[in-house]
């Protein structure tokens, strides 16, 4: 008791001297920046000293400034969001191209910070009043993409809720699982979703008869809600904000799938919410005036975080599309008046193989941001669309940072993270590329005193994030709901020193000679064959630039084959819609060999390759890697499936019985 109460005591205290010493720091570097700007041109060329600033002249205040509002209780985004309405009222926070009877054809709506925030309060109303929503509880939110989504989200952080946002093609146990593990009061349905919930419900009312599952009618909702004359409730701020509430507390909860089983639902601070939005959002130069079009899911932290929360942190716009549709994209992004997109590397593609559109060159975007966007098509991107900027991060919704660049003109193509000497310098306390084993990619290399060391330039390694209390690893990194399993399974402990922890990435990143990181594969991606590590996503990638328009996906793992070491490259191909005729095609296969001899070197050529007519997805887009990594040979699962070989290492041919025969045997040399 003693003990707390001193702790607290002292906690006061560093806070109050944060404050005097930090805002007179501020001010004081403020009024020298004139000076500073000047003297930072001269180191600009060799140190890249004034993207450098850019960010550091930002972070100087932005800081401070979240840690007064911590102090006082104010740091939840919901008074972010207030301030944005008192200084941009009329600006446009929100654009909607709803799509019309007529296909093809859309009717922009458009909320002003003003009356989003008023449609916020009345339908806060309704959710206190007649749903009975109350402070501090979780409720979920079952919805596709439309303006109700944000209505619901800011109705529920108003109140003092938090936001649960349900994947609505969950269905079955997952969904039941979901729901479960965040302590959900009340779902509220689209009815756009309400497909697999419905079709759940004797189980979830069975497991969790105490739920309130809420089919939205949106019709009599609308006229609420949209009614100046209805009444509005804005909840008492010590309701909101209660002198408990820490600000790595939840403040809304995504779910990801995770590599095993169920879904996990990932706890999203307010922390990350709030500072870590605000400080992505400027350095995507989003600023009033940027309107930033996404076509992905808004259940998934990619759009709610880095994209509404990054653009209503700057007082921008977000424009939003039902679903993604590479046909309707540029429309859509042009009705919008859109200056920034989000996209995952797999929009890219898609966008990149869909014919001509009228509205390709007729918009205003000038900067994509998003991740995974690969760097044989990088240039092609942005020439043919007339993009100057890609802003490739690196994030995952669990990991307590992300990593950013603005890439423009020729330098730093296929860079995740790309910042100057001064801020690599910064975050090299914070973020770090250990060594991997080198007979095992998935684990990290230990030296003599059992400690990791830093990976050498341009070798791959695993991206590491401090966790600056290891004895509260919470406060930097909060893992997931009611799962410390997982949670720690996350933390590496004891990795540059005897005590020390870090958040583990999962993810293989090699760095250059100027400090700038790339991405190369998941961990286990890289797979081993004939003791040379072979990188999936590099076979992909030369896969695709022999036959790009040929092809519309690839995947490539390493398959195990009895009583051979390592993993066997195996190509998945789906087939363009015009070149469907091609599907086994033995020849189309061994015209990609030859450009593969030349390409790739000769371990790396898929063993393996098949066809498949789609190429499973996430709901987020992402390929679904591991499906494959576990494909059943000669002809799969259910023996109905045929695959092909290389032959003697000379051509392929279909995969018969015998041949596998003689590849177990090792009478057949792979
Ligand atoms: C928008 O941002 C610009 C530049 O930062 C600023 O001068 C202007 O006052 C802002 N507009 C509003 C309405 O806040
Ligand atoms: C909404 O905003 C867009 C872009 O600014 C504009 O083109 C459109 O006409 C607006 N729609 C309505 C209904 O005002
Ligand atoms: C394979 O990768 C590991 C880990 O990065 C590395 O140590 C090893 O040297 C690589 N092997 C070859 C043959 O390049």
């Amino acid at each position: 008791m003693v003990v707390a109460s001193i702790a607290r005591l002292l906690l006061r205290v560093l806070k109050v001297a944060i404050r005097l010493l930090l805002l007179p720091l501020t001010l004081a570097l403020l009024l020298l920046s004139p000076f500073i700007n000047g003297f930072i041109d001269k180191l600009d060329k060799r140190y890249r000293v004034k993207d450098d600033w850019y960010i550091a002249s930002y972070f100087l205040v932005a800081v401070p400034k979240y840690i007064w509002s911590v102090y006082q209780s104010r740091f939840q985004f919901w008074y972010l969001f207030e301030k944005q309405v008192a200084k941009n009222g009329d600006h446009l926070a929100l654009s909607y191209p709803r799509p019309l009877l007529e296909k093809g054809e859309y009717e922009v709506e458009n909320y002003t910070y003003q009356e989003l925030y008023d449609i916020v309060l009345r339908l806060s109303y309704v959710l206190y009043y007649d749903y009975g929503v109350k402070e501090g509880e979780c409720v979920a939110m079952d919805y596709t993409n439309k303006p109700l989504f944000i209505f619901l989200w800011f109705a529920l952080w108003n109140i003092g809720a938090v936001p649960s946002f349900l994947n609505y093609n969950t269905i079955g146990a997952p969904l039941v699982h979901s729901i479960k593990i965040a302590n959900v009061k009340s779902v509220f349905i689209d009815p756009l979703a309400a497909g697999p919930i419905r079709h759940t419900e004797p189980e979830i009312l069975k497991e969790l008869p105490d739920v309130k599952l809420n089919y939205i009618k949106e019709e009599d909702l609308n006229e609420i809600i949209m009614n100046p004359a209805s009444p509005q409730f804005l909840q008492e701020t010590s309701k909101r904000s209660p002198e408990t509430l820490t600000d790595f507390t939840p403040a809304c909860l995504i779910y990801t799938s995770g590599t095993t089983g169920l879904p996990k639902s990932a706890i999203m601070s307010w922390r990350k919410a709030v500072i870590g939005c605000s400080l992505f959002g400027y350095i995507l130069r989003i600023t009033n005036r940027s309107v930033v079009f996404t076509a992905m899911p808004l259940y998934h932290s990619t759009a709610a975080l880095l994209g509404v929360c990054a653009v209503f942190s700057q007082g921008g716009c977000v424009a939003m599309s039902n679903r993604f549709s590479a046909s309707a994209f540029w429309k859509q992004v042009y009705l919008t008046k859109s200056t920034h997109i989000q996209y995952v590397g797999e929009i890219c593609r898609y966008l990149l193989h869909s014919k001509e559109s009228e509205y390709e060159k007729k918009h205003n975007v000038q900067i994509a941001y998003g991740n995974g966007l690969r760097a044989d098509i990088w240039q092609e991107f942005k020439q043919r669309f007339g993009i100057d900027v890609i802003g490739e991060f690196y994030a995952s919704t669990e990991a307590p940072f992300a990593t950013t660049t603005f890439q423009r003109g020729n330098f730093g193509i296929g860079a995740c993270r790309s910042y100057g000497t001064v801020v690599n310098f910064i975050l090299s306390y914070q973020q770090t590329i250990v060594r991997m084993d080198p007979d095992d990619d998935s684990t990290v290399y230990r030296n003599e005193k059992g400690l990791c060391e830093v990976a050498p330039v341009g070798e791959p390694g695993e991206m590491l994030m401090r966790i600056f209390m290891p004895r509260k690893p919470e406060s930097s990194f909060q893992g997931y709901l009611g799962n410390k399993k997982a949670t720690e399974s996350k933390v590496l402990r004891d990795v540059f020193r005897k005590g020390d922890a870090w958040y583990r990435s999962g993810d293989l990143i090699k760095s250059d000679k100027y400090g700038l990181w790339y991405f190369v594969d998941r961990m286990g991606d890289t797979f081993r064959w004939k003791s040379e590590n072979v990188s999936a996503t590099e076979v992909e990638d030369q896969i695709m630039s022999f036959a790009n328009y040929i092809l519309s996906a690839v995947v490539v793992v390493g398959l195990k084959v009895p009583n051979h070491e390592g993993r066997a490259g195996f190509a998945v191909l789906q087939l363009s819609p015009e070149y469907l005729d091609l599907k086994e095609d033995v020849k189309f296969l061994n015209e990609m060999l030859n450009y593969l001899k030349n390409s790739l070197p000769k371990y790396a050529i898929p063993i393996f390759v098949g066809f498949v007519d789609e190429i499973e997805h996430t709901d987020n887009h992402k390929i679904r890697k591991k499906s494959y990594r576990n494909q059943v040979l000669p002809r799969g699962e259910n023996g109905d499936q045929r695959f092909f070989w290389l032959k003697d290492n000379k051509e392929y041919t279909l995969l018969t019985d015998s041949d596998w025969d003689a590849i177990i045997s090792g009478k057949a040399k792979l």
